[in-house]
């Protein structure tokens, strides 16, 4: 185990201190109990102008050889991931490091056979198993870039983020299961694949044994090509600045952007902050309960254990199947130690009832996790309480797809808690509040927009094929900033608190979606003339779609029409942007400019009526009244 695991609080501070005045001799004596083929020249470069951020400049590696080879020596025998199936009287899997490096090693060279190179992006849309892990650290193997796809989007949405990245190759499985319910992934594929000339070869894994369409000299099978390469593969050498994935996210407007990391800034950063959050020591046994088509998966299932030589559960199936008390079960089942979950299952678990928790054997748990979203006070406590049993401290993470891994949490154990409180900033990270002029707002007892004012390894490097929108999106808000679009306030000990989003960014069940896109997706359907989105409270998911829409003429059944947008959303962007609410209106407040007023249409949405404030500055204020009048309640 590595040498900058902090073990006390005074430990934490000191790194803190060092990370903020010696930046460099911080993070170079981190790096450098990775291996590397060359060294770095020059620890950071930056500037967050351009913006243009350089970490371990001229340094050679490749990420594998640390998730994988360097472990070999003398952890050969150590599990790497026990795979829990969707189905509980299914087998589950257990793969060494040994084992995972040479299926790793295999599966690159089925790409290197294919004609993957160095650079060339690879589209990868799997359901959660082994496979899926195997093909990502296959990518980073050959240099090649890898772009995950969540197994729920669909093939539009697909079809876009493979012809932004140009995507020469794509790996899939015929099918994936997930509670009830099978996604015929090669099918989407195969539509969004009429839209990707760049695409040349497919790889489907046999999973489900659904048939499948298989097109000669473009679709070959996992499994036979397996049969015809060898077990040795070398790493690629990488620049520490070469690409190593590439991953789609939604913003406050157009088409989600595909978030860059690089090879070596983004490795040191994954193991870094793995290790101290979660005081990682074998033989604990970690699971992260993500998918890998989203950040976390790729930080906290995939890089950062591997590289830390964790022993991970990779999980294929969801919280509530056969029923609620599932993740009690594979936590009794596997003995895990450190369970990292999302608040929206933690609440839809609460909801199911103490029922599915009593009698499960969750002694074995010491350390528990949170992402994605706020987590409010009853949730935590819930937790806290019913499964960390009053001993197991809760590390609320913050972060984001563009940051990598962590920058706000507790370090497990040792940092004081306060529930709904993300604590205190990670060695390496310098928060600041900013108001709406862009002073920085200094002092405790304050709140602002959140903003980070040094780069850290992991940080975003560009957005794929358009800098100009990294920089717009993140630099461009506050002069020498990294903005989050996050809101926060600072409490009189300096904790942090992140209160949501300030962008037109809605986060359903932890899944960022933007306002933009499903306004896009409903104004697709035919009789549509205008939309309107907005998020609000919801119980479950923390936030939900609350969508105001303007029918070229009044619908003769409300209900249907309902139905079948939600059936466009569900085709051009997939199931989880499905608005939860949708208001048929005849008007939209706008101003004299044409802006829409959302302020009011998120009060409305939110069942607050009485304090819409000032509605004087619209074009037509009667239109307030009518949707006012036609507001849906919450059920
Ligand atoms: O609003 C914040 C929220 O999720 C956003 C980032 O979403 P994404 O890139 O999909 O990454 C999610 C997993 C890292 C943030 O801008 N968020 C994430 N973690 C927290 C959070 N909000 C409050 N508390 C958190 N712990």
């Amino acid at each position: 185990m590595s040498s900058f695991k902090i073990k006390s609080f005074e430990e934490y501070e000191q790194a803190y201190q060092k990370s903020v005045e010696a930046p460099e001799e911080f993070w170079g004596e981190i790096a450098s109990t990775f291996r590397w083929q060359k060294k770095w020249d020059k620890v950071l470069e930056w500037n967050f102008t351009d913006p243009d951020v350089k970490w371990f400049v001229g340094g050679k590696t490749n990420i594998t050889e640390n998730c994988l080879d360097r472990h070999l020596e003398k952890n050969a025998n150590t599990l790497a991931y026990i795979w829990e199936p969707n189905n509980p009287n299914d087998a589950t899997v257990k793969y060494t490091y040994r084992e995972l490096h040479e299926k790793v090693c295999r599966f690159a060279n089925v790409l290197k056979k294919h004609g993957a190179k160095k650079g060339d992006r690879i589209c990868i849309y799997m359901p959660m198993i082994p496979e899926l892990a195997i093909a990502v650290l296959a990518c980073a193997r050959i240099g090649a870039v890898h772009s995950v796809v969540f197994g729920g989007f669909s093939a539009h949405s697909i079809a876009d983020r493979i012809q932004d990245a140009q995507c020469s190759m794509v790996i899939t499985a015929d099918g994936g299961v997930r509670g009830n319910k099978e996604i015929p992934l090669k099918s989407v594929m195969d539509d969004a694949l009429e839209l990707c000339p760049s695409v040349k070869k497919v790889i489907v894994l046999t999973k489900t044994k659904t048939p499948v369409y298989m097109l000669r000299n473009r679709d070959f099978w996992w499994d036979e090509e397996l049969q015809t390469v060898g077990a040795d593969c070398p790493a690629e050498p990488m620049d520490a600045e070469d690409i190593l994935f590439i991953l789609y996210t939604s913003g406050s407007t157009g088409k989600p952007k595909g978030v860059l990391h690089t090879v070596g800034g983004y490795m040191v950063f994954a193991q870094y902050t793995f290790e101290n959050v979660f005081q990682y020591e074998q033989p604990e046994i970690f699971f992260c309960t993500a998918d890998i088509g989203w950040i976390t998966g790729h930080s906290y299932i995939v890089y950062g254990p591997l590289l830390s030589g964790a022993t991970s559960v990779l999980f294929e199936g969801i919280p509530t199947f056969p029923d609620a008390g599932r993740f009690w079960d594979i936590v009794q089942k596997h003995r895990v130690t450190t369970l990292y979950t999302a608040p929206t299952a933690i609440r839809s678990l609460m909801a199911a009832g103490l029922k599915y928790v009593n009698g499960k054997d969750l002694s074995s748990l010491k350390k528990l996790g949170s992402v994605g979203e706020p987590i409010n006070e009853e949730a935590w406590h819930w937790y806290h309480d019913n499964i960390g049993k009053g001993n197991c401290p809760i590390v609320d993470t913050w972060w984001q797809t563009e940051t990598g891994g962590i920058l706000i949490s507790a370090i497990a154990g040792i940092t004081p808690l306060k529930p709904g409180f993300a604590s205190l900033p990670l060695p390496g990270i310098q928060p600041c509040l900013v108001d709406e002029k862009g002073d920085v707002i200094e002092g405790n007892g304050v709140s602002g927009n959140l903003c980070i004012k040094f780069p850290w390894p992991g940080i975003i490097r560009t957005t794929y094929g358009d800098h100009e929108r990294c920089r717009t999106t993140y630099f461009s808000t506050y002069k020498n900033m990294y903005f989050t679009g996050d809101g926060c306030m600072r409490d009189e000990d300096g904790y942090y608190r992140i209160t949501g989003r300030v962008d037109d960014v809605i986060n359903v069940s932890g899944h960022r979606i933007g306002t933009a896109e499903v306004e896009n997706a409903i104004n697709m359907h035919t009789g549509v003339v205008e939309s309107a989105v907005v998020g609000f409270p919801h119980d479950i998911k923390g936030q939900g779609i609350y969508a105001y829409v303007i029918t070229e003429k009044a619908p003769s059944d409300e209900n249907l029409m309902r139905q079948d947008i939600l059936m466009t959303v569900s085709r051009i962007i997939g199931p989880i942007a499905k608005p939860d609410k949708i208001q048929f209106v005849s008007g939209l407040p706008k101003t004299r400019s044409g802006k829409i007023m959302r302020r009011i249409l998120r009060k409305v949405a939110e069942g607050d009526i009485a304090n819409l404030g000032d509605t004087s500055t619209l074009l037509d204020p009667t239109v307030v009244d009518a949707i006012k009048a036609g507001a849906i309640k919450s059920s």
